[in-house]
């Protein structure tokens, strides 16, 4: 305990002699040591999927595309569950993006019918299941009904501590960014206080940890505006497996190319050593130590 003690003292000295790089170093490690380690390999401590390929899955069926997204929220119950399985503390799926507006206005109002559907019939089971459900993305253009589903599927789940699962839905990262900026103007904010921290105090995401994995289905190799902010160190995965498809193989076959991946976070291999801890707390999203996982780099 006082040893502790003394090494916090001395760290927050060395931090006031190095303008704060040692502090930074810190907190890097501190990060380093959320990595959650099972059987001696890494976990993602959040998941964050793109689920692409419903419209190409309905296609060769011979369906329209809104039974693709049909089997997409099958899909996702499935993925849900196995995350559960695999410890995976947080998990966002890309529902809806602000560039979906664009599609056949048929699609679109498939795709909201679905969200508004989903929520009536899913969150109860959700909620048994201490899952805690998050929105992310701009509320205030959705319809009423499906703005006051969200707001009670939040509200509902707010304090379960399993999984927990943030639908983005009507979510674009420029448009977050863009969002942030209004915000901190609004506020009067000096120009000598906008600092990558505050920016991200600022997003829709401000609570939660950055992914450190983006797994994308339907074989494309772009990020199409997801959390272009948070996910700038996360390991990306790019599997062909359209998403209505992706199963429990697939997942493990993407915590597989995690666990395989060497994180530097832009420094050199032999300044970052990831060493698994002797144990890992059975839930640690509740009790991650935010402010000093959000400023590590
Ligand atoms: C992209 O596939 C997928 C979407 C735009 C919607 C994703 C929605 C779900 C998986 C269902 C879950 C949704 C809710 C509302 C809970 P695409 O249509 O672009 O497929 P394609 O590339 O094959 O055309």
């Amino acid at each position: 305990m006082a040893r502790g003690r003394i090494q916090t003292l001395l760290a927050t000295w060395r931090s006031l002699l190095d303008g704060g790089a040692s502090y930074r170093e810190a907190e890097r490690r501190a990060e380093l040591a959320q990595l959650r380690f099972r059987d001696g390999r890494a976990i993602p401590r959040h998941i964050a999927v793109i689920m692409d390929g419903n419209g190409r899955w309905a296609t060769q069926r011979h369906l329209p595309r809104s039974m693709g997204h049909h089997a997409g929220v099958e899909a996702l119950r499935r993925v849900v569950q196995l995350c559960d399985d695999q410890h995976v503390p947080m998990l966002s799926v890309y529902a809806f993006s602000t560039e979906n507006w664009g599609r056949p206005q048929e699609e679109v109002d498939a795709l909201m019918r679905l969200m508004w559907e989903t929520i009536r019939t899913d969150v109860e089971r959700l909620h048994r299941n201490g899952v805690r459900l998050r929105h992310i993305g701009r509320l205030a253009d959705l319809a009423p009904d499906i703005q006051e589903a969200i707001r009670h599927m939040m509200e509902l789940t707010q304090h379960n501590t399993k999984l927990h699962l943030n639908v983005c839905f009507n979510y674009g990262g420029r448009a977050e960014i863009v969002d942030a900026v209004r915000e901190m103007m609004a506020a009067g904010m000096p120009a000598e206080e906008v600092t990558e921290e505050a920016i991200g105090r600022h997003l829709y995401t401000r609570d939660l940890p950055d992914p450190d994995l983006v797994i994308r289905t339907g074989g494309e190799m772009r990020l199409s505006n997801y959390l272009i902010w948070q996910a700038a160190y996360a390991e990306y995965y790019s599997t062909p497996t359209l998403w209505p498809d992706f199963d429990d193989a697939d997942l493990l076959a993407a915590l597989d190319a995690f666990a395989g991946r060497k994180r530097r976070f832009g420094k050199l291999d032999s300044q970052v050593a990831e060493v698994p801890p002797a144990s890992a707390p059975p839930s640690i999203v509740s009790s991650l130590p935010q402010a000093a996982v959000k400023g590590a780099r």
